[in-house]
């Protein structure tokens, strides 16, 4: 009898989602936590620790030239994913990095090209795209006509790092383009445009874009409503909450995106709620595909995509002009394959 292939892995970034990652990678009887890295050495120890890992090291270049290690996850600021993605992909290493893809268009496109350089698999973070109820009202409704999403969270406090402009974007970069991303997955064609009003109401330390109504439009003529902001997570439709409509057919996502209500001959069904799974609902697949040698089940050019649409609403809200997808400097990033 053969026994079971181990993928050893390594966490670089040993902070909140790192853990959520470490939580599910340390428990995995396919997987061995190899090691974990993070410029604080000592929080590096507290997670080899608590999670099990080989080693702890604060020199993340020990994780790049340690053959053993197959994949890597990098869960650290969004300005740091870009060095870290290419020094990943220069070392062969497959790589899980954590949403959004970047913090620029110029740092979007340093992935893609490591990556594509490289050959390594490299996945996003956009777990949405496989909630259960996604993937069930994506299969119900393939050509939507007009969709209505949200992410409006509670507030964040300004010193958060991910509202700081420089490692963070504010909250409607690192969170807006989780349900930016969703909305791209449900659509079968591109966006073509995008207008955007909002700003800054409730962060004046900062120079950020807090607050965000997004409305896309895309090839085929469809359009969505997407409105983001931390100004207080309403309390019927949560956190996230995502709708689309055909023509005949609709269906309501809500409870976070687990919950499914779907509606066809004015006949409305409820699906069963699913319990929200944290990181493996993404881990899993990108095991799956360090295993069998690719594809990626997140590729860092639709990753790219989704943050182009994000950066662009965000220059639409500065400039107030609506932004031309199909021309530069976003042109290039719309393409997904
Ligand atoms: N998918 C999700 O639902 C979700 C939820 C929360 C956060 N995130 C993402 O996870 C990532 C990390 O966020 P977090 O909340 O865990 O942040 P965090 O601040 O809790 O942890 C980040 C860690 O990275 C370390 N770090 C920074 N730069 C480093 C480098 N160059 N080398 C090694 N270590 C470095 C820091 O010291 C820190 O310990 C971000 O991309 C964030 O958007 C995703």
């Amino acid at each position: 009898m053969t026994s079971p292939r181990i993928i050893r892995v390594a966490i670089v970034g040993c902070g909140s989602y790192g853990a959520e990652h470490a939580k599910f990678l340390s428990t995995h009887p396919g997987v061995r936590l190899h090691a974990v890295a993070d410029l604080d050495g000592a929080r590096a120890e507290q997670f080899k620790a608590k999670f099990g890992a080989g080693y702890a090291t604060a020199d993340v270049a020990r994780i790049w030239a340690d053959p053993e290690v197959e994949a890597v996850w990098i869960c650290t600021q969004h300005h740091t994913h870009a060095p870290l993605a290419e020094a990943a992909a220069a070392a062969g290493k497959n790589f899980f990095l954590e949403k959004p893809l970047a913090i620029t268009l110029a740092d979007c496109d340093r992935i893609v090209a490591a990556v594509e350089r490289s050959g390594v698999i490299a996945a996003s973070g956009f777990k949405l795209r496989f909630f259960p109820a996604v993937v069930a009202a994506r299969a119900f409704l393939g050509r939507p006509t007009l969709t209505v999403a949200q992410v409006i969270d509670d507030h964040w406090p300004s010193d958060f790092w991910a509202n700081d402009p420089v490692q963070g974007g504010g909250n409607v970069l690192s969170q807006g383009c989780h349900i930016v991303d969703t909305v791209l997955h449900l659509h079968p064609t591109g966006p073509v445009r995008v207008y955007a009003a909002g700003g800054n109401r409730h962060h004046p330390t900062r120079d950020i874009v807090d607050t965000a109504a997004i409305t896309l439009t895309f090839a085929d003529g469809a359009v969505a409503n997407i409105a983001v902001g931390d100004v207080g997570v309403p309390p019927h439709s949560s956190k996230f909450a995502l709708q689309q409509s055909d023509g005949t057919r609709s269906f309501s996502l809500y409870n976070r995106l687990n919950a499914l209500m779907t509606r066809e001959d004015k006949k409305i069904t409820e699906h069963p709620l699913q319990a929200e799974e944290g990181a493996a609902v993404i881990d899993t697949p990108f095991l799956a595909a360090v295993a069998a040698g690719g594809p990626s089940p997140c590729p860092v050019r639709s990753a790219r995509r989704t943050t182009a649409v994000v950066l662009a609403a965000v220059e639409s809200i500065r400039t107030g002009r609506a932004i031309d997808l199909t021309a530069a400097p976003y042109a290039a990033a719309m393409q997904v394959s």
